[in-house]
């Protein structure tokens, strides 16, 4: 049974370098998400989509997990079975820390989707837009990415795990983006108790019981340590 759901957001990352979207300088301040993270965008010029797509894998494949990914790898080992990690991060860190049991609910840099016929693969380095699809040859590849207006996957699973946790925790998330930032709420009305381990409060703050902002590197080793068996 899932006891401990771990929602996380960009801001774990942030101190493997991978930067996140809302903060000073962060992807939204850079980019016009309309241009390329939305169907739309990608319908009006897809090269410029997948460009930032690649760009984004290679800054993922050069950066390193950081002590918040390690520690809760560390947690999921310590408890077999009862950790499941929602992230909406589309970084494989979380992976690559040794977690296993990972939710990608916005999908994932390293993996490619043929718009096509649904067929899904590891994405390569440099993607293009006509790459053939290797299931069914058709050029329609795309980033496995879930775009604004697009439904993030394993819904009902994550819903289930929400409704049953005994303890949950969103780490690094601004709070800003539905459904995510509904989750806390749902736990709260099911009985869990949550913890928000971020920089600073985030929008949905009072749905938590607890708090402990600063960095993630510093925050969530130490909240892990105070669940771990001594
Ligand atoms: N340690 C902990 N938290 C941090 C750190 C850090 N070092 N640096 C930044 N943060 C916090 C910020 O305070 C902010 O609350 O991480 C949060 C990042 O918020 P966003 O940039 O909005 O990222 P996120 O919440 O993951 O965005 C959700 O929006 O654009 C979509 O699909 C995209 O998955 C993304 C979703």
């Amino acid at each position: 049974m899932m006891r401990i759901v771990i929602l996380t957001g960009a801001g774990i990352s942030a101190e493997s370098g991978l930067g996140t979207f809302r903060d000073k300088d962060g992807l939204w301040t850079r980019y016009d998400l309309n241009d390329v993270a939305t169907p739309q965008g990608f319908a009006r010029n897809p090269r410029l989509v997948t460009e930032f797509y690649n760009a984004r894998r290679a800054n993922c494949a050069q950066a390193e997990p950081n002590a918040a990914h390690y520690a809760l790898a560390r947690l999921e080992t310590a408890l077999p079975g009862q950790v499941l990690i929602v992230t909406q991060n589309v970084d494989d860190l979380h992976q690559r820390a040794g977690a296993r049991a990972v939710i990608q609910m916005h999908g994932a840099l390293m993996s490619a989707l043929c718009a096509a016929c649904g067929h899904r693969w590891p994405a390569p380095p440099v993607m293009t837009e006509t790459d053939p699809c290797p299931a069914c040859a058709a050029p329609r590849t795309r980033p496995d990415v879930v775009w604004f207006g697009e439904v993030p996957y394993h819904m009902d699973t994550i819903a289930d795990a929400v409704a049953r946790a005994e303890i949950f925790a969103a780490i690094g998330t601004s709070g800003q983006v539905w459904p995510a930032a509904g989750f806390a709420a749902e736990a709260r009305r099911a009985g869990a108790h949550c913890v928000e381990l971020n920089l600073e409060p985030s929008e949905v703050s009072r749905a938590f019981h607890a708090h402990h902002y600063g960095p993630a590197t510093q925050v969530v080793p130490a909240w892990v340590d105070t669940l771990l068996p001594t």
